[in-house]
């Protein structure tokens, strides 16, 4: 045998040398949840560690997430149903929680990046991502609201938003919208590859934001489709995306690889909240080694291609005292 590769994983040291993909904490955006009121933080029962936090709370865990080396976040609002309409009219309005939110933390803390999102669902009375007729999800009349959205959040401070919504030629529509508002500096991270994925589940228990009726099957993309991703892919590049996301992450591996080979923009991935809910719930069963299965999969996003990865476990990993 002249090729006997386990040589080269004889040691700790050689591993370690022949190792091709490291995790860092500088790869990780770590999504939070902002809530209204003061001094409450709830813990979201099917993400264990991961809470709902009030502005003030929000704050300082930025500043203990800064000090572990984060330096990266993503944010979404938990809107009371009170505030919802069928136009997500809170989602634009001056002082909202949200707005209030992206302008205390960019002042506070503006040497972070924060993804900000752009898409009707947390404040829609529908519980979708754009204005609801007549049970259809219309896609031109929600750009405005979008746009709106966009504009209000990067007068606030937000330099990188994230339309989350899927909606057709909203990447263009909003890169347009903020460039005449004189915001071309902002840039925007593309939910590229969305699919219709149960591995939301708990994110919509987070925000309270499921769908009252039907699903988004007409507007996030099927789980069947590669190729497919190509297409939302060209659309995203030429209307002027700075990064392109594929999402959920664990399932869709090979559609992280696929943008990454066919684009030369910066491919993020977002490990949702199914993903750390799967890994959570079986480590607390004692099934699986939670630490090790988490390490495992964060890696894989890695490996498959994407250069920042969203993910639930982003302190837990800053926290292990890694080598
Ligand atoms: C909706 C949105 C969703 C997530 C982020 N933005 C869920 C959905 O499309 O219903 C999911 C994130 C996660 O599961 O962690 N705009």
């Amino acid at each position: 045998m002249l090729q006997r590769p386990r040589r080269n994983r004889q040691s700790a040291v050689i591993r370690s040398m022949v190792e091709e993909n490291r995790l860092s904490v500088k790869d990780m955006m770590f999504p939070l949840f902002v809530m209204e009121g003061q001094k409450t933080q709830t813990e979201i029962s099917s993400m264990p560690g991961i809470y709902r936090f009030t502005l003030d709370l929000l704050l300082a865990e930025i500043e203990s997430c800064v000090k572990l080396g984060i330096q990266s976040f993503a944010l979404f609002p938990q809107i009371p149903e009170s505030k919802k309409d069928s136009m997500a009219s809170e989602s634009y309005k001056k002082g909202n929680i949200y707005i209030e939110s992206i302008y205390q933390i960019s002042q506070r803390f503006p040497e972070i990046s924060l993804l900000t999102d752009v898409a009707m669902d947390p404040y829609s009375s529908d519980g979708h991502d754009g204005i609801v007729q007549d049970g259809q999800i219309l896609n031109d009349e929600t750009l405005p609201v979008l746009a709106k959205m966009a504009i209000a959040q990067a007068q606030a401070g937000s330099k990188l938003i994230g339309p989350s919504d899927m909606m057709d030629g909203r990447v263009g529509f909003l890169r347009q919208a903020l460039d005449e508002a004189g915001f071309s500096q902002v840039g925007i991270m593309a939910y590229t590859a969305k699919y219709a994925s149960a591995f939301y589940g708990p994110f919509r228990d987070a925000l309270e934001s499921a769908p009252k009726f039907g699903d988004k099957k007409t507007y996030q993309m099927n789980p069947a489709n590669r190729r497919e991703a190509l297409i939302e892919a060209e659309l995203d590049e030429m209307e002027g995306a700075d990064f392109l996301m594929v999402k959920p992450a664990l399932a869709y591996l090979d559609i992280i690889s696929l943008l990454k080979e066919n684009s030369h923009l910066p491919i993020a991935a977002y490990n949702v909240s199914g993903e750390y809910a799967m890994v959570k719930a079986a480590a607390q069963n004692g099934w699986i080694d939670g630490e090790k299965a988490m390490l495992e999969s964060l890696l894989s996003i890695k490996r498959a291609g994407a250069q920042v990865i969203l993910t639930y476990f982003a302190k837990e990993f800053a926290q292990l005292k890694l080598a």
